[in-house]
């Protein structure tokens, strides 16, 4: 602590050598301690005035929400838009302040002894900056755009400047990172004084199933009669609880509402608590039409999204290939908003998710990749999810164990090897007609073997990052299977289409569901064989998710989607409300390791 102590005390020799000199000097200040206030008595903002670090400095938010639909509403009189024009308009696309309440507050530190004529600039000069960053002055009630070369005039500035800034855009991989200096320069006809202050625009963040639900997200396909009994069914789920979860629906023919969009958020201190605007962000698949959706019709006051070009329709750049381990604190690495997974298809397919890059770039939650290259989809929500448990972490590793569901069969089948494996009445022609015994073949457990190795290295991956107690994962019977086909319009790549090799849920995949709360877990129906009067792979779910106090609620998604390759997650997503400011490094504290960067 010695250190701060004389850095104080050499800015305050600074400062009465400047007032000794001058008269006067300029002083800008943003809320550079992060606690919602803007101090321009005191000296609580001056300590991080020039920090743009992950702990400390002013931030600020890409304003890009649609007020009042604007954006929305033009994209969807022009079809004829660019995937990139639809992207190109938001809040803060042209000079007009439309979400004051949005803006960062960046104040001047009046200056009542100047003389009349003297004037002042304020300015953001990086190029690349000055694009990206609004400043706005408060003129009679009105915020009003404030380039460069505004000259603000002396009763302005010894009353002291009320300023708003926000930013046209979020950070990005080649481009804008999101750092802004900006400059105060005063003057009088003799002399000069100048001052800065550093700010960058906050990151765009994931939401992680310790965040509680506001809206869940699907697709109403009218012309599809299993999808429309899916959202009837899950709207009377939904409507149970009360207060019953909003449901928003999407109107298309892509059902994979999990895959096209990712909501997420960017959020910075205020007055009153944390400011946040939703952002969804869209899958960088730009022929998956349905995502264009999410500029036309998701977005909304408060709602904003983004689009990150040069993606495929191949299923490693679809959302549900990206989750999010809730925040944790291991060793010298701190997630406070918690980390993301991806899965790559490294021996099929040479890169990453094309969003890694855009995820990368908001430095927060440094994507982890997993191999997901074994399954036939390859997303990591077929295989691994975060619970909401009373654990050191605060959270449970749930994981598919083919092994278990292999060994649930077996066990039944000494007894019932003539019972039929599946429950299902078959009104969709996709349920298979065969008894326990006739499911068991060696090709089915040999592949199953082979399937629990590359989970195990999963497994190994998670633990070796994340620290999670071996206790603290749970292990979800499944059963995979190989040789599903998918339609034409899917991003299933020729090699794993109809492959003998890739996997893909035999049962309907129970981890492939939705977390709704802390005590209720919606699941995909599994229809295991029914032994006396009890589905007993239903059974074994409610067991494991039991574990950590989950109830389980089921629905049927058979023909509507377990049927096309995907599960009750695949065909949902969920907006969640953010529970924890991302900038609360104290919020890790109890596990450790983050105590000592708060010192930094
Ligand atoms: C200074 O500028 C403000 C804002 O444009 C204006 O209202 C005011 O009249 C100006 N004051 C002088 C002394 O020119
Ligand atoms: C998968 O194979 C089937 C059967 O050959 C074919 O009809 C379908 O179009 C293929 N799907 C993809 C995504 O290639
Ligand atoms: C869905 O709704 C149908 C029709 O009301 C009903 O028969 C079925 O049991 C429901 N299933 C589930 C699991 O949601
Ligand atoms: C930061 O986290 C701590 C520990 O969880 C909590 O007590 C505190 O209220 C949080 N601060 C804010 C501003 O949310």
């Amino acid at each position: 602590m010695v250190f701060p102590i004389i850095s104080r005390c050499l800015v305050l020799a600074v400062l009465l050598l400047c007032r000794f000199g001058v008269g006067w000097k300029a002083d800008i200040r943003a809320d550079s301690n992060r606690d919602g206030i803007v101090d321009i008595v005191g000296d609580s903002d001056l300590g991080d005035k020039y920090e743009w670090s992950d702990l400390a400095g002013a931030i600020f938010l890409a304003n890009i929400g649609d007020t009042d639909r604007r954006c929305s509403k033009i994209a969807l009189s022009d079809d004829s838009l660019s995937d990139e024009a639809l992207a190109a308009c938001n809040d803060a696309s042209d000079d007009i302040q439309r979400s004051p309440n949005y803006m960062a507050s960046i104040k001047t530190v009046p200056i009542p002894d100047l003389e009349d004529g003297a004037w002042g600039h304020i300015q953001v000069t990086e190029e690349i900056s000055r694009k990206n960053v609004r400043l706005f002055r408060l003129e009679e009630g009105e915020w009003i755009i404030t380039t460069n070369d505004y000259k603000f005039n002396a009763s302005q500035l010894k009353e002291g400047l009320d300023l708003g800034i926000d930013a046209r855009d979020t950070r990005r991989p080649s481009g804008w990172d999101g750092r802004a200096e900006v400059h105060f320069h005063v003057q009088n006809e003799l002399e000069f004084q100048v001052d800065d202050v550093y700010l960058r625009v906050a990151p765009i963040l994931t939401f992680h199933h310790l965040m509680g639900v506001s809206e869940v997200l699907t697709t109403n396909d009218d012309d599809s009669e299993v999808q429309k009994q899916f959202v009837s069914n899950l709207t009377d789920i939904l409507n149970e609880p009360n207060p019953p979860t909003s449901l928003w629906l999407f109107n298309t023919d892509d059902i994979w509402t999990q895959d096209f969009v990712e909501p997420a958020y960017t959020s910075i201190p205020g007055p009153n608590g944390p400011i946040t605007l939703e952002v969804m962000i869209r899958s960088s698949q730009g022929s998956r039409t349905a995502g264009r959706l999410v500029f036309e019709y998701l977005r909304q006051t408060g709602r904003g999204a983004v689009y990150s070009t040069g993606g495929t329709r191949d299923e490693i750049d679809s959302m549900g290939n990206l989750e999010t381990i809730p925040p944790y604190s291991f060793e010298d690495k701190s997630f406070p908003a918690g980390r993301i997974i991806e899965g790559s298809h490294a021996e099929s397919y040479p890169t990453y998710p094309h969003v890694y890059e855009y995820m990368r770039a908001q430095e927060f939650q440094d994507p982890l990749i997993l191999d997901t290259d074994w399954l036939a989809v390859g997303h990591v929500d077929e295989i691994v999810q975060f619970l909401p448990a009373n654990t050191q972490h605060g959270w449970a590793l749930y994981i598919a164990d083919p092994m278990a569901g292999i060994n649930i069969l077996e066990s039944a089948k000494q007894d019932h090897g003539d019972t039929p494996a599946f429950s299902r009445e078959n009104d969709c022609d996709d349920v298979p007609d065969l008894t326990i015994a006739e499911l068991l073949t060696d090709k089915l457990k040999r592949d199953n073997k082979r399937f629990a190795e590359k989970l195990d290295n999963v497994l190994n991956v998670l633990q070796k990052e994340t620290g999670i107690a071996t206790e603290d994962v749970h292990h979800v019977p499944m059963i995979f299977t190989t040789g599903v086909c998918w339609g034409p319009d899917d991003g299933v790549t020729p090699d794993r289409n109809c492959s003998t090799k890739h996997a893909a849920a035999l049962y309907p995949a129970v981890l492939n569901g939705v977390v709704l709360s802390d005590s209720t877990y919606l699941s995909p129906k599994p229809w295991g064989p029914v032994i006396d009067g009890t589905d007993i792979l239903e059974e074994a779910t409610n067991k494991v998710y039991k574990e950590v106090g989950l109830e389980v609620v089921y629905i049927d998604d058979w023909c509507s989607h377990h049927k096309g390759g995907g599960d009750v997650h695949c065909g949902t997503n969920t907006i969640r409300v953010p529970n924890q400011p991302w900038w609360n490094t104290t919020s890790l504290a109890s596990n450790g390791e983050t105590a000592g960067r708060n010192e930094l």
